[in-house]
């Protein structure tokens, strides 16, 4: 198993980018709960770190599609997905993302 670890320095609701190791991940943390996606989105490459987070999905920036945080599963297209990663919340603001 292979972690990235991170403290998260982004305000509630507000995605942080994590670039490491050949990884782009849109890091959240929403209610007190950290959530990992893949940063790129699917249909046109938007950034979901920038992204506007609502009723538990994120909002690509550029054209809307919706991405549930907790399985990566569009709301817009069904079948089309990001990855979503394991997060484990460490002390204080420290989360480790599990990558492989
Ligand atoms: S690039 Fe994300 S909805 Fe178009």
């Amino acid at each position: 198993m292979k972690n990235i670890t991170v403290h998260y320095s982004g305000k509630s609701n507000e995605g942080q980018l994590v670039q490491s190791e050949g990884h782009e991940i849109a890091l959240f943390r929403v209610d007190g709960r950290y959530y990992a996606i893949e940063n790129r989105c699917p249909h046109r490459g938007g950034y979901l770190a920038d992204g506007i987070v609502r009723g538990g999905q994120v909002l690509c920036p550029l054209h809307g599609w919706g991405f549930d945080l907790s399985t990566g599963a569009c709301s817009t297209r069904p079948g089309e997905e990001v990855r979503c990663y394991e997060v484990h919340e460490r002390e204080g603001d420290e989360v480790s993302i599990v990558v492989l």
